[in-house]
């Protein structure tokens, strides 16, 4: 289980904003969806495109290399011509602070 990692302050990430963070050599992107924070793999895992700066179209995150959408809030493959889920992390907030850690090896 790896520990949290505080990464930067709520007010950090705008509305509709990301933020890229290296965690223990991961590259996670945390978006600010309507107040409420999310944090996956920022790899397209069709071909390993970054995700963070692409276009967000509500909740999903289009890779602008061959068009594959994923879920913000659950890293979810939405279209091909990606089949995989990229990685989620879970966050918390403490003292307006955010905080992430791995949990898939839990
Ligand atoms: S690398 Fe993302 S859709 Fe192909």
């Amino acid at each position: 289980m790896s520990d949290w990692q505080k990464v930067c302050s709520v007010t950090d990430i705008q509305l509709g904003k990301w933020y890229q963070t290296d965690l223990d050599g991961t590259i996670v992107v945390i978006y600010n969806l309507d107040g409420q924070f999310f944090a996956i793999e920022d790899m397209c895992t069709h071909d390993g495109a970054i995700l963070s700066g692409c276009p967000l179209e509500g909740d999903e995150v289009v890779c602008p290399r061959h068009g594959a959408r994923f879920s913000v809030k659950t890293g979810e493959a939405l279209s091909a011509p990606a089949w995989e889920a990229t990685a989620t992390f879970p966050i918390k907030i403490e003292n307006d602070n955010i905080l992430i850690r791995d949990g898939r090896w839990d």
